[in-house]
């Protein structure tokens, strides 16, 4: 893989670290997401490093992985934690994670979880609407506290990425023009429960270029000093998320160096302190989810109209879009290899579509991919799935969560079992009042 990480062939064995991706599979069972300490932690330096001027305040985004041993790695690390629901303010804690040190985004912020965060005394709230920070300077009177609030705002730039994970274009419903935030700064006296700290911009995910980050500074520029003007005095920028990662061979993402160098003189010049929320920077390619072959299948080959086809083949595997759901949401590439690289190579290349056992055409997790031969029983790691793979996972198909492992050196430890067939009726109810017994 491309981007420095820790997964690497020894001896035609995939290994994470120094522990045999196969030695997992066959312990564990499959599919299981596997991932490296190393190059979670490793990620999280050179960012943390790349900025080390101008000590800023580095909040995982928890939605890109929550699982409780990697959000308290990252805490230790030193971390910040940025949430978007009570739900994950609740794992932020356990992962034991100080509120100081946790940033509170979502355009739909219960009354509940807005009483529980003040109640966290969080660093902030990322505030997307004016009715939302009513709410919040109400929630805050009421508890006889003042709640710290960054408004995020739309700059209206285009981030160059998927539709789906464009947030700062204007038709988005993220966030607040800045005409309605100069508004709300002006009136910032009539909210005794709000103390304005800041702005936030998230402008999508998945980003190569620092160009449209710069471009949201210079949007936001004009509010700050508006509001120094009017005796708001913003501190913080929030840079949110987004920093892309090499997913495909061709990609070249800014590196975190490329980066704090095109953002920092703008930075500096505003006077303001940073926050930034990476998500899939930190854990993305630390990633990979094992999947083991269960039937390879041949394309409907007879059809002279469907000629194209004619030779590609199917391999089913055990890992579906309930699973990993970006290649069927977003038409994301991962790249397939398979864990032991053997045959594979000694056979020539095949090419297939890897897909899943779910009852859905969109369960396809890689298409048309030059691969040695196949067979049942073979494991296949589906790279660069440690953001949004396992937190974007679901029952569907009535089909349990994986399991999670966390390698670190010589060692590994299962850090989320795989869900049991109990696990799928948990939570229903059969009323006999309704049904009878
Ligand atoms: N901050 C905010 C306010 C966000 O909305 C997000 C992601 C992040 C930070 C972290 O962004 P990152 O550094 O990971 O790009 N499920 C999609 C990505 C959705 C991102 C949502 N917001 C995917 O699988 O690509």
């Amino acid at each position: 893989m491309f981007y420095p990480h820790d997964f690497h062939r020894v001896k035609g064995d995939l290994y994470c670290e120094g522990v045999s991706v196969e030695r997992i599979a066959q312990a564990v069972g499959t599919p299981v997401y596997v991932y490296s300490y190393k190059t979670i932690v490793e990620h999280f330096r050179k960012l943390k490093g790349a900025f080390k001027s101008i000590r800023p305040l580095i909040c995982f985004s928890v939605k890109a992985n929550g699982n409780l041993a990697i959000l308290r790695l990252l805490v230790r690390e030193g971390a910040g934690l940025d949430i978007v629901s009570g739900g994950e303010l609740y794992k932020a804690r356990k992962a034991g994670c100080f509120g100081s040190r946790i940033v509170y985004a979502s355009v739909g912020k219960r009354p509940d979880e807005i009483r529980t965060a003040l109640g966290a005394k969080i660093f902030c709230f990322n505030v997307e609407s004016a009715p939302e920070l009513e709410a919040i300077d109400a929630a805050a009177r009421r508890m006889h506290t003042v709640a710290r609030v960054a408004l995020r705002i739309n700059p209206n730039v285009e981030a160059h990425t998927h539709r789906h994970i464009t947030t700062g274009i204007a038709e988005s419903k993220f966030g607040i023009d800045s005409k309605t935030a100069l508004s709300l700064i002006r009136r910032h006296a009539g909210f005794p429960g709000i103390r304005m700290i800041g702005l936030h911009v998230h402008i999508g995910s998945q980003i190569s270029r620092a160009q449209p980050f710069i471009q949201a500074i210079r949007r936001l520029a004009p509010l700050i000093h508006k509001a120094r003007r009017l005796g708001v005095g913003l501190e913080w920028l929030n840079l949110g998320g987004g920093l892309g990662i090499v997913y495909q061979e061709h990609e070249q993402p800014q590196t975190p160096q490329a980066f704090a160098k095109a953002v920092l003189p703008p930075l500096r010049r505003l006077r303001v302190r940073l926050i930034l929320e990476p998500g899939r920077f930190i854990v993305g390619n630390a990633g990979v989810l094992v999947t083991r072959v269960l039937y390879v299948k041949s394309g409907f080959a007879t059809d002279d109209s469907v000629q194209t086809q004619a030779g590609r083949q199917f391999v089913v595997v055990d890992a579906g879009m309930n699973d990993l759901i970006r290649p069927a949401l977003y038409d994301a590439y991962h790249e397939v290899i398979p864990v032991k690289a053997h045959r594979q190579t000694l056979n020539g290349q095949r090419r297939y579509h890897i897909v899943g056992p779910v009852c859905e055409s969109a369960d396809v997790l890689a298409r048309d991919r030059a691969l040695g031969e196949l067979m049942s029983g073979d494991f296949l790691a589906i790279l660069g799935t440690g953001a949004y793979g396992s937190t974007m996972s679901s029952n569907y198909n009535g089909r349990p969560r994986p399991a999670e492992v966390l390698v670190r050196g010589n060692e590994w430890a299962l850090i989320r079992k795989r869900e049991t067939l109990r696990d799928l009726i948990r939570q229903d109810v059969v009323p006999t009042q309704i049904l009878g017994r």
